[in-house]
C-alpha cells in the first residue's frame, strides 16, 4: 500500500500522482512554495487530499519562521496561508484544513513557538488519520446501498489517492466489494486529465478488484444495456442545498442516470459540505491550462491555435443525487445542512 500524503522526515512526501500508473515515484516538498507547486500541478489532487496536503505544508511552514514572537510568526504563517489557498478554487476542503490550522494557532498564542510548531504537526497527523476513519465509515454506510451482483460507475479518481487513503466514491466500492465480491465496477476514463483511466484503474488494480474502463462518451451505452445499477462519485464541495462539484462530465453522468432509474450517489466526508454557501450556483469552478486538453501524454491532439475550454468541474443539482453518503450517516440531499 501506499502513503498519498505523509510527513517524512522533515519534509511533506507526496506520491507523484502525474507519474502514475507508468511510474511510481514519490516527491519530497522541503518548503512550503514546492507544497504549492505540488498541489497546483496535481503532483497531489482530490478535495481531502489536497486539504491534508496544506495542513501539513502549514505544519512546514511553521517549522521554517524562525521569527521568535507570535505576532510576526503568525502574520508569516497567514502569508503561506495566503499561498496554499491560491492554488486550487474548488475543493472547499483546501480551505477547510487552512482555517483549521489558522484557528488553532491563534488559540496556542500564549504558548512558547517551539510548541506551537510541534502542536500543529501534531494536528496535520490528526487530520490525516481523521480522514482515513472517516472514509471508512463512508464505505460502511455506502456499501448497504449496493445491491449484491451491480454494476457500478465511478467518474474521476476519488480513492486513497484523492484522500487520506481508502477512498470516498472508492471507500464505499472497497466495502461493497468485500462484502459481496460479485459486482462489475465501471471507472470512467475521465478526460482531460485522465484521473479514471490512470488513478481509478491502477489503485482498484492494485487491490485486485476487477475494474472495466470506459471512456466518458460509453456510459450511457452501458446504462441502456442494463449493465450499470448504481454510480457513485465523490466531491469536491457540497453546498448546503445539497448541489454537489465534482469532477468535470459528473454532471453529464448524472443526468444519464437519472433518464435510466439509476441511483447517482455522492460519497464525501462532511469537511466537504460548505455550510455557508447557499447553492451550487456560487461555486467557483477552476479553469485550468488549455494544455491539458491539447495534449495526451505529451502528444498535441489538436490543432495549432484552436481555442479550447477546460473547465475542471461541473456541478450537479441535488435533484439528480439520490442520496449523499457521509461518515455521519446517508443523507437526502436537500438535508445536508443538518450533517453540520
Ligand atoms: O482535479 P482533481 O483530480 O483534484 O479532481 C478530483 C475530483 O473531482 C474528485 O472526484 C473529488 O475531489 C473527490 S476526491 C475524494
Amino acid at each position: 500500500m501506499f502513503n498519498t500524503v505523509a510527513w517524512k522526515d522533515g519534509a511533506v512526501r507526496l506520491i507523484d500522482q502525474t507519474k502514475l500508473p507508468t511510474e511510481v515515484s514519490y516527491v519530497d516538498c522541503k518548503d512550503v512554495e514546492a507544497v504549492a507547486e505540488g498541489i497546483k500541478s496535481l503532483r497531489v489532487r482530490g478535495a481531502p487530499a489536497i486539504g491534508i496536503t496544506a495542513a501539513f505544508g502549514l505544519a512546514l511552514a511553521a517549522r521554517q519562521i524562525t521569527d521568535s514572537s507570535f505576532e510576526p510568526f503568525y502574520k508569516n504563517l497567514l502569508v503561506q496561508c495566503d499561498l496554499l489557498a491560491a492554488t486550487r478554487p474548488t475543493a472547499v476542503n483546501l480551505f477547510w484544513a487552512i482555517e483549521r490550522m489558522k484557528q488553532l494557532t491563534l488559540s496556542l498564542k500564549d504558548q512558547a513557538l517551539d510548541r506551537i510548531r510541534d502542536i500543529l504537526l501534531a494536528e496535520a497527523n490528526t487530520i490525516l488519520e481523521e480522514d482515513i476513519s472517516m472514509n471508512h465509515r463512508i464505505g460502511a454506510f455506502g456499501a448497504d446501498l449496493i445491491p449484491s451482483g451491480a454494476g457500478v460507475l465511478t467518474h474521476c479518481n476519488a480513492g486513497a489517492l484523492a484522500t487520506g487513503g481508502y477512498g470516498t466514491a472508492l471507500g464505499v466500492i472497497r466495502s461493497a466489494w468485500a462484502k459481496h465480491q460479485n459486482l462489475k465496477i465501471f471507472a470512467d476514463e475521465t478526460r482531460p486529465v485522465l484521473q479514471g483511466a490512470r488513478l481509478t484503474a491502477w489503485e482498484l488494480h492494485q487491490d485486485d478488484i476487477p475494474v472495466t474502463l470506459i471512456t466518458d462518451n460509453m456510459s450511457g451505452y452501458f446504462m441502456k444495456k442494463g449493465e450499470i445499477q448504481a454510480c457513485v462519485v465523490g466531491a469536491d464541495r457540497i453546498a448546503s442545498n445539497g448541489d454537489a462539484a465534482n469532477k468535470i462530465g459528473t454532471y453529464s453522468v448524472a443526468i444519464l442516470a437519472k433518464a435510466h432509474d439509476i441511483p447517482f450517489y455522492v460519497a464525501a466526508p462532511t469537511s466537504t459540505v460548505d455550510f455557508d454557501m447557499a447553492s451550487g450556483d456560487e461555486i467557483p469552478i477552476e479553469e485550468r491550462d488549455p494544455s491539458e486538453v491539447h495534449t495526451i501524454g505529451g502528444k498535441e491532439m489538436t490543432p495549432k491555435g484552436v481555442k479550447i475550454a477546460n473547465p475542471a468541474f461541473d456541478v450537479t443539482p441535488a435533484e439528480l443525487i439520490t442520496k449523499i453518503i457521509t461518515e455521519k450517516g446517508i443523507f437526502e440531499p436537500k438535508e445536508i445542512r443538518s450533517a453540520r
